[in-house]
Formats: structure tokens, sequence, C-alpha cells
């Protein structure tokens, strides 16, 4: 049996490249980067060369990247540390109701701590305008976060745009960039934002580190107390194998990416087109052009999300659905609901997220093997409109 890997969203493989650096940091260099000693040195030069990388890949300085335990530290850091900094200016902070848990549910932590959060809605794509932006604005606004891509169905958002409207009105503006690591134009100054999310192991690095650009003269609080790293806003022993694998993942992800998106965006065109050519009342959830190259989002009529992936998963094949599994309870996926998606529909998503190494053979492997599993789920579907398509 075949195996493929379709959920790049969740999680990419480290590259090798990118491990063949990260290994001598394990063993070889070991030191602490704290110490004044030749073995401190070298394992600080090396966090210090990483974050010059890093800092040339976004446009910015060194001393502007926090580096972190990956994309939900640094989002947690830019919304509580950045909010509980700035507490005496306005309590009052914007982001959207489609945004990844690490955002939401910091800002609903903050609603606890006495802040007021506005949750923007989006249209039937996925998508907040600048306009809606500027209504929200209130004179107490101090924070606005809004993410770059949504992990779940693609949807990029207009950045500078929406971080020029907080400009004007003297707000800080976050993104996170999590999902368009590797993947966008990561330039802060292009984009006009105070601060910047992103997380290793979606772009071919390792698992647990992630940064956070912040704009020189962004005040922000730790979340973590203790030593004095990372300029005070997070304590403790640097990740130094990781920082370094972080570093050397981004710029081999940012030298390749043009000829990547091209290449990955041909094979997910194929796959939309396939899905819709196999199978009935197929229908693409997010932006049909703003969105992803990587990304595929679909609900599939009269079927439930979890019984495709186990399907799947019996073939081989890794996706991932719109919903999570939540106690024993299915909850429609927050996102889809947001656009608009009726519950039922929402529950038949799937989602398809290839990778650079994903094939012309893997889309056609998926082709072949998910049409006969949404047929056998119809059949069993007491929602399936008698007389249509149902012999398997
Ligand atoms: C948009 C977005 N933000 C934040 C995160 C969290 O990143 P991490 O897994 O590094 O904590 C993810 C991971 O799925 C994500 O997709």
């Amino acid at each position: 049996m075949r195996s493929v890997y379709l959920d790049h969203a969740a999680t990419t493989p480290v590259r090798p490249e990118v491990l063949e650096k990260m290994l001598p940091y394990f063993s070889e260099y070991f030191g602490n980067p704290s110490s004044i000693y030749k073995w401190g040195r070298e394992t600080r030069a090396a966090i210090d060369e990483a974050r010059e990388i890093v800092a040339a890949q976004l446009g910015c300085t060194p001393a502007e990247i926090v580096f972190t335990g990956g994309g939900s530290e640094a989002d947690n850091l830019a919304i509580q540390g950045f909010a509980l900094a700035n507490q005496s200016k306005g309590k009052h902070l914007i982001t959207t109701a489609v945004e990844h848990h690490a955002v939401i549910d910091t800002a609903k932590y903050l609603e606890k701590l006495g802040f007021t959060v506005t949750y923007l809605p989006v249209d039937e794509y996925g998508l907040v305008s600048p306009a809606q932006l500027e209504q929200a604005l209130r004179p107490d606004t101090i924070l606005v976060s809004v993410m770059y891509a949504n992990n779940e169905v693609g949807t990029i958002m207009p950045i500078p745009e929406l971080a020029q409207v907080c400009q004007k009105a003297g707000v800080a503006f976050h993104t996170d960039a999590v999902q368009a690591g590797g993947v966008l134009d990561l330039n802060v100054e292009k984009l006009g934002v105070n601060m910047l999310s992103l997380s290793a192991h979606k772009f071919y690095g390792p698992k647990g580190v992630g940064l956070l650009y912040h704009r020189k003269g962004t005040r922000l609080d730790s979340l973590i107390h203790g030593g004095g790293q990372e300029r005070g806003h997070r304590a403790g022993t640097e990740n130094i194998a990781g920082i370094v694998g972080l570093a050397t993942a981004l710029e081999l992800a940012n030298q390749e990416r043009e000829e990547t998106n091209q290449r990955v965006k041909g094979l997910r065109d194929q796959l939309i087109l396939g899905l819709k050519d196999r199978i009935s009342e197929v229908k693409l959830n997010g932006h049909p052009t703003q969105r992803l190259p990587n990304n595929v989002n679909v609900s599939i009529r009269y079927v439930e999300g979890e019984s495709l992936l186990l399907n799947l998963d019996m073939q081989g094949i890794a996706a991932s659905s719109g919903s999570a599994c939540t106690s024993g309870s299915l909850a429609a996926s927050h996102v889809l609901l947001a656009m608009g998606i009726p519950h039922e529909i929402a529950h038949g998503s799937l989602r398809l997220t290839l990778g650079r190494e994903s094939t012309a053979a893997d889309i056609q492997y998926l082709l072949e093997v998910l049409p006969p599993i949404v047929d056998k789920l119809r059949a069993m579907s007491p929602l399936f409109p008698e007389g249509e398509e149902k012999d398997v």
C-alpha cells in the first residue's frame, strides 16, 4: 500500500540539510550560551548567526527577533505580553473569528483579566476587510491580531491593507504568520506589521521552536520569568539546535519559495479539479484564488469528516478534517461555521495540504481512493437522498 502524506498544514518533516546543521548542537557544541568560556561562546555565536539569518529573511534587525518554543508561544507572547505591558493605554483588542486557538484562547483568557475583545466576522471566503476593521477600532483599542493565512481553509488575509488601517490609528498590529512561513512574503516592512509569529515545524524545521518578530519600541511583558535570555523577553536556556534548525529551514524555504509554490499550486489545482470531477456535491471552502498554494479544503455532502479520515488512513493517506473531536463529541470547525457554512456541511469537510515532496502520483492515488470511500459512506448515511448514487 502507498503512503501519502497530505497534512503539511499540521506539520512537515525536518529537511536533511536542516537536521545536519542541527546535529552538532546536541553533542559537540553543548555549552550554555550564557557562559563566558569557549563552550558558551560557540553556542552564543550559533544563536547570533541564526538571529541574523532570520532577520535578513524578515527584513528586520536581529534585536527585533525573540525565539520561542513554537507558534503558540509566539502568539501568546504577542497578545498577552503586549496587552499586559500596554494596558494603561486601553483594554480593547480586536481579532477575528477564524484565528487559530493559540490566538482565540489567549484573547478569551485576557477577557477573564478584564480586557474586552471584538472578534471580527468573516465573509463566505474567510476574509475580513480593512473597512470592517476601521469600524471596529475604538479609542481604547491597543492591539489588532489578524492571521496572515488560515490554517484550515488557506485564505490569505489582506495584511498590508489591514496593518495600514492600524498604523493610521496608532494601534499595534500582530499577524499570526505560522501557515505563511516559507510560503508567502514575510518582509515585515512590506507587511507593515508590528509583530509577526512563526513556527519552524511548518516549514521543514524542527518542532518546539518558533519566533516572534516585534518592531523596535514594541513593549512586551515576558510570559516566562527567570534568566535574562532573549533580551529579557523569554527566560530559559536557549534551544540552540532548534534555533539553528529554524534559521536554516527558513532560509532554504525562502530561496526555493517561488519554484516550490508554482509546482505545488499546479498539483493543488489538479487535485481540486479531480475532486469536483469525480465526486458529486463537493464544495471548495475558502477563497478560490487568494489562498495558500498548498491548501485544498472541501466539504463533501452527506459524509462525516472523521469517517473520511479513518477510511483514508486505512488506505495509507494522511489528511485532516475541519472538525475537532473533543471529549467524544464532534464539534464542527469554528472557521467553517464563521464562514456561514451550515453545521451538517461543515461536518463533512476534508483538508488536504500538499508539501514540497508531494507528487502527481500522490494526487492520482487520492483521486482513485477517495470516490469509492465517499460512495460507501453515503450509502450508509440516512441523510443521503434516496435514489441518488446509492449503489456501491
Ligand atoms: C495558524 C497557526 N497558528 C499557530 C499554530 C501553533 O503553532 P505551534 O504548533 O508551533 O505551537 C498553528 C499550528 O497549527 C497554526 O496553524
